[in-house]
């Protein structure tokens, strides 16, 4: 299916709320979390609780949203998050997303980008060029009560090239 990546707009955010719970319950059949840890995750993308940061786009064939994703400049972690549909899983639009965050950080002066990586997205992220560079607990609040549930991800970095021209000092 062919697809164009454009700016998240309104008209976007319920079809990206659906996509989120989708993705994260099938990411969440692979094992890597238990139950109580996917429906935090899933809590935490639910329709109330969407943020996008800096910089936000989707993967969309016409109206249809297949893939989504969001960079903010500010460190610690440049890239959010990406996620697609899993009916579209291993076609290159999470590759693309994640190419269009690099350039968009790159064009504004970063140099090495991180994000801090789903256990379950490790490989993708690899076969990008990230290189895990230490671990990370997230602290998401539980259903009820005030405990926290305990997520952990995976802090990887690469280096970018930025396209900009470079001047003569
Ligand atoms: C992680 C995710 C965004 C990948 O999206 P995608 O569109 O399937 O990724 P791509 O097709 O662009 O994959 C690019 C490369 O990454 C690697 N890759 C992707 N998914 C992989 C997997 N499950 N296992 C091993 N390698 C994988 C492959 O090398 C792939 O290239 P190939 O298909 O030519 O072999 C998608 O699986 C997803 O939405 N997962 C749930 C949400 C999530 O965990 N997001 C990350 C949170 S930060």
């Amino acid at each position: 299916m062919s697809f164009a990546i454009r700016p998240v707009s309104d008209r976007h955010v319920s079809q990206i709320a659906k996509l989120f719970n989708a993705a994260i319950q099938e990411a969440g059949a692979t094992g890597d979390y238990s139950e109580s840890q996917v429906a935090a995750w899933s809590r935490h993308h639910s329709l109330d609780n969407l943020s996008f940061g800096t910089y936000a786009i989707v993967a969309a064939s016409g109206e249809e949203v297949l893939g989504v994703a969001a960079a903010d400049l500010a460190r610690p972690y440049h890239i959010r998050f990406v996620f697609v549909a899993p009916n579209q899983w291993r076609k290159g639009l999470g590759r693309t997303l994640v190419s269009c965050l690099e350039g968009f950080c790159a064009d504004r002066g970063v140099r090495k980008i991180f994000v801090a990586s789903a256990l379950n997205a490790v490989p993708f992220y690899a076969a990008l060029g990230y290189a895990a560079c230490g671990s990370v607990t997230v602290c998401l609040p539980s259903e009820a009560g005030p405990e926290y549930i305990q997520i952990q991800a995976i802090e990887m970095s690469k280096r970018l090239e930025s396209e900009l021209p470079r001047t003569r000092s």
